[in-house]
């Protein structure tokens, strides 16, 4: 008798520029970054699945369409759920409906507007399907993790479950798909880590709401963001850094017009260009979570210091060229 793990990891990301806007079918860039989410799965003879994620303290059994929380209480419910229809996407590519345990670990924050969600699911059905040798494109991968990413936030764009996949940088178009984009220089930034942990589900309904109320202004501002995004995915591949810098300062400004900022990203985002970042702004939903600061080498100390200064986490990161990957494990 042996006993066979599929181990998974996936990136996590940053979005460079067009967040929100993306979910009105605008443009957007993204970039997987050198963070990932790690996930085990093995089988059980009982027929239940069972998740443990160690970041997110929580724990529970999914079984005969009940729940029983293990750590976490019933909020593990909401937290764990999502993972499980991960994993029923791809029990649709096969008749063996198995017991399984699946084990999360992962390195991105969450909240932060990094990607830790996708990222987890997109890793959770690469393993599942390895362990049960089910051959998945990645186009497959990306559909059956962004299922799992509509029953967190009503209305996503896919962007994060596509550069979680894919790897590398992509420019994204919401139900069109995306092109990779090769950099001619590489991009070098610092992350500010704001803290303050808030829903993505929440951030994009009160940008929604706000569009609803003002569409004849807000309309305007998410074209703009669709034609600075076609202009900065040109400046990437051509290696026009100062060009991106530049680009995503406006975009920062639309996306403060559109109420996805904070005075504490502001702060972040402020101590960055002071401190010699070519461009800053916040990543993923706002509100809350993280900035990027574009940087050239020779400032990434300045502007990592100056971050801290101002209340931030900073961390440089790089991008992940790699997607979605997997690794075997034995025991006897
Ligand atoms: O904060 P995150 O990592 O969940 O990123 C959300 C990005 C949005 O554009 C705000 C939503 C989406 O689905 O594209």
């Amino acid at each position: 008798m042996f006993t066979v793990e599929a181990t998974a990891s996936a990136p996590g990301k940053v979005i460079l520029v067009g967040e929100h806007f993306v979910v009105e079918n605008e443009p957007a860039v993204a970039m997987a970054i050198n963070r990932r989410a790690y996930v085990t799965s093995s089988l059980r003879d009982d027929g239940a699945i069972y998740i443990k994620s160690l970041n997110l303290k929580a724990s529970g059994f999914f079984k005969g369409g009940g729940f029983k929380p293990e750590v976490g209480g019933f909020e593990a419910f909401e937290t764990l759920n999502p993972i499980k229809v991960a994993v029923e996407q791809v029990f649709k590519f096969t008749d063996k409906i198995v017991g399984l345990n699946i084990l999360i670990d992962s390195q991105i924050p969450v909240g932060a507007g990094l990607g830790s969600s996708a990222s987890i699911f997109v890793a959770t059905v690469k393993s599942v399907a390895d362990l049960l040798k089910i051959k998945l494109s990645k186009g497959d991968v990306f559909k059956a993790a962004f299922e799992a990413e509509k029953v967190v936030h009503g209305k996503p764009s896919g962007i994060d479950p596509a550069i979680s996949t894919y790897g590398g940088i992509i420019a994204f178009r919401r139900g069109e798909g995306f092109i990779p984009i090769k950099s001619k220089s590489s991009i070098t930034l610092v992350l500010g880590d704001s803290g303050i942990r808030r829903s993505t589900r929440d951030l994009v309904q009160k940008v929604q709401k706000l569009k609803n109320s003002y569409p004849n202004i807000l309309n305007p501002i998410y074209h703009a963001a669709g034609h600075l995004a076609i202009q900065a995915a040109q400046a990437i591949r051509d290696g026009e850094i100062e060009k991106l810098g530049e680009l995503m300062n406006i975009n920062q400004g639309l996306l403060r017009a559109v109420g996805a900022s904070s005075q504490e990203l502001e702060n972040l985002i402020y101590a960055s260009l002071k401190a010699g970042a070519l461009g800053a702004k916040l990543t993923g939903a706002g509100g809350g979570g993280c900035i990027i600061a574009l940087v050239k080498a020779k400032d990434v100390k300045n502007v990592a210091k100056e971050i801290r200064k101002a209340g931030g986490r900073a961390m440089t990161i790089r991008e992940a060229s790699k997607g979605v990957s997997v690794s075997y494990r034995k025991l006897n």
